[in-house]
């Protein structure tokens, strides 16, 4: 199967954490043809607001942040033996690698998104068959559970319904959304299967197996 993996930066952790991630990912590569994008976490927030107070604009804030992602995608590479150590900087590139390598790491490309766009993306460009979001909760909810007590956790959506979800998350200042909107509006135009999911590197390996953990998103 070709899979690809969006890493958000805010569960990558130290050393220990990364090498999990590593073992599994090389593990899933014996069998799999894995992708795997990563996010650049807390220190691209800390970078990017320290840019913008210098006064940069947001597009040398997102190539600011864009670095970051690219350094953790390193980190991540050079725990996983199989893994190429140059890092590539757009699709044609990974796609390249990904003749000789089993598994391809990338951070982010251009400005103007977050890496779940860049995977979703990915996702479409090499006709993955599964797209595995990695985040910092475990699925997708009807509201931000933290505000909204009614909130519940969708086991099961259309990617319209993610669209829907995502939209109206971002209408809302300083909501934490689960996903970038152009991810959500990629994945419904792919129509990949997509599971976002708590991304420990066990749940990683579970869902392979077949469990079902998190939200999967499937076009009817
Ligand atoms: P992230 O994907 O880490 O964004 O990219 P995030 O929303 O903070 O994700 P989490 O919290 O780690 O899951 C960091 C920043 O890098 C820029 C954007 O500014 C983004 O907010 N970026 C990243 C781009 O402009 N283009 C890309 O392809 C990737």
């Amino acid at each position: 199967m070709k899979v690809v993996l969006s890493l958000g930066g805010s569960i990558l952790g130290d050393e220990r954490k990364i090498k999990e991630y590593a073992a599994v990912i090389e593990n899933l590569s014996k069998e799999h043809k894995l992708f795997v994008v990563t996010g650049g976490g807390k220190l691209a927030r800390e970078l990017i607001a320290k840019a913008r107070a210098l006064g940069a604009n947001e597009t040398l804030c997102d190539m600011i942040g864009i670095e970051v992602t690219r350094i953790n995608a390193m980190l991540l590479a050079s725990a996983i033996k199989t893994a190429p150590k140059v890092i590539p900087k757009d699709f044609g590139e990974v796609e390249s690698l990904s003749k000789n390598y089993n598994v391809v790491v990338m951070g982010g490309t251009f400005p103007g998104h977050t890496t779940d766009a860049t995977a979703a993306l990915l996702a479409e460009y090499v006709s993955a068959d599964l797209f595995l979001n990695a985040t910092s909760v475990d699925g997708v909810y009807s509201a931000d559970p933290k505000v909204s007590r009614d909130a519940v956790k969708i086991e099961k959506m259309t990617p319209s319904k993610l669209v829907e979800v995502v939209a109206k998350a971002e209408m809302v200042a300083g909501a934490n959304v689960v996903m970038d909107l152009l991810a959500a509006k990629i994945i419904e135009r792919s129509k990949i299967k997509t599971i976002v999911f708590k991304g420990d590197p066990e749940n990683i390996a579970k869902i392979m197996r077949g469990e079902k953990i998190g939200t999967i998103i499937e076009a009817p």
